[in-house]
């Protein structure tokens, strides 16, 4: 099928929930992705902030196809070699005093759980988000985004929700009480346009909550695997080394194949029991395959040091270019802001056959690539940039 056939069969019969680039993705490897027209893209937005390893990488690929000819799927009710290995995988990598992992099959599913865990755990109900902040589209998640276009299509709001400012704790103390079960947060927002906090928020967000009893969850979503230059954001020089009581993860986990999870420390298991939590398809073993895989390809690779590379080659490349007020986020989890709305420049970047991915603030264009993605690709964006709408691309068809 050429494009025109697959775009109008696709709309026929699928619901029109999203705006959609003009193109048919077909075969992808590493950063680049090849479409239904031959035609070949740089993929800086990471198919959608999931392909942290890179479009089809060998080791993650391999692992599949080799679980896929034992057994698909079973799952938490029997054991599993790949299950035990991943989950042990994921907690040594994750700061110390997280130590038990709940698997799921996404961002969303991630956070409903884990603030249901801190609900359980403190017996109180009321949780605690911020302005900017964007927490996945089921019904607590929902009601814990601030942004508006979504958290008005999740109404009725479960009850017990509150706002309080991005980086300002005294906003956090006028709504934090002993009524509190917690806070969640993504340490950087990424939708809202890659905001970002001081390090020290972090710190003071973990004594008031230590002070009052409160539990915290940052929302890894994005920002874990690797992403910002660290493994995680909780327990880097960041968060100002601050561990929360749950890391929530989804996205970049299995490099494709949807897998979510919940990282605990004790204070959060010793309240879990059987039956507490569930998913049919949580911790199913084409999804450990992909996650154990893709946690290997990243240490393997150091997919983490090129994480910091990028960014300050980014940085240095875009240096005092007209038009750019800022580069914000860290690894690859970067925004950059223009004087100019965003829209013209995604488009003229996507017709000259780089995708990069938009954010609620009209400015900031954001980046989220392969963590391997190399610095002559990143170049490909900054001459892109430096030259306007006059660039020519320099990718080879
Ligand atoms: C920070 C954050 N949390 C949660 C989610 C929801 O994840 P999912 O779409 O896998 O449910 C997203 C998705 O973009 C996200 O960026």
């Amino acid at each position: 099928m050429n494009f025109n056939e697959i775009k109008q069969l696709e709309d026929t019969y699928q619901l029109a929930t999203y705006k959609k680039m003009d193109v048919a993705v077909e075969r992808g490897e590493g950063s680049w992705v090849w479409t239904s027209e031959g035609e070949k893209y740089l993929d800086l937005y990471g198919g959608h902030a999931v392909c942290a390893t890179g479009h089809a990488h060998p080791h993650v690929v391999k692992a599949i196809q080799d679980q896929a000819e034992k057994v698909l799927f079973y799952s938490n009710l029997v054991y599993s070699d790949l299950r035990a290995r991943a989950a042990e995988k994921l907690i040594s990598v994750a700061p110390a005093d997280l130590t038990k992992a709940f698997f799921c099959n996404s961002g969303t599913e991630a956070n409903e759980n884990a603030m249901r865990m801190t609900r359980m755990a403190t017996g109180r109900e009321k949780i605690i988000s911020f302005s900017g902040s964007f927490h996945g589209r089921t019904a607590d998640s929902i009601s814990a985004t601030f942004l508006g276009k979504y958290r008005d299509i999740g109404k009725p709001n479960v009850p017990g929700h509150v706002m309080a400012e991005f980086g300002s704790l005294e906003s956090v103390k006028a709504v934090a009480d002993h009524e509190t079960a917690a806070i969640i947060l993504e340490p950087i927002q990424s939708m809202a346009g890659v905001r970002e906090a001081e390090p020290r928020f972090f710190s003071e967000l973990r004594m008031l909550s230590d002070d009052l009893g409160i539990m915290l969850i940052f929302d890894e979503v994005q920002t874990g695997i690797g992403r910002t230059g660290n493994w995680f954001f909780a327990g880097s020089d960041l968060a100002d080394g601050v561990v929360p009581d749950i890391v929530s993860l989804a996205k970049s986990l299995g490099s494709g194949i949807p897998v979510g999870a919940c990282l605990v420390n004790e204070k959060v298991s010793f309240h879990i029991k059987e039956n507490d939590l569930g998913t049919t398809f949580g911790g199913g073993m084409l999804a450990m395959a992909a996650t154990l895989a893709t946690l290997e390809a990243v240490e393997n690779d150091k997919m983490i040091e090129n994480a910091r590379r990028v960014e300050s080659y980014l940085r240095d490349s875009l240096a005092g270019v007209p038009g750019i007020v800022a580069i914000h986020g860290k690894g690859c989890l970067l925004g950059i802001e223009f004087a100019e709305k965003w829209d013209q420049i995604h488009s003229r970047l996507l017709e000259n056959k780089i995708i990069t991915g938009t954010s609620s603030n009209p400015n900031v264009l954001r980046l989220l690539p392969p963590l391997n993605v190399a610095a002559e690709q990143i170049e490909l964006l900054s001459q892109n940039l430096i030259m306007g709408s006059s660039a020519v691309y320099s990718g080879v068809a």
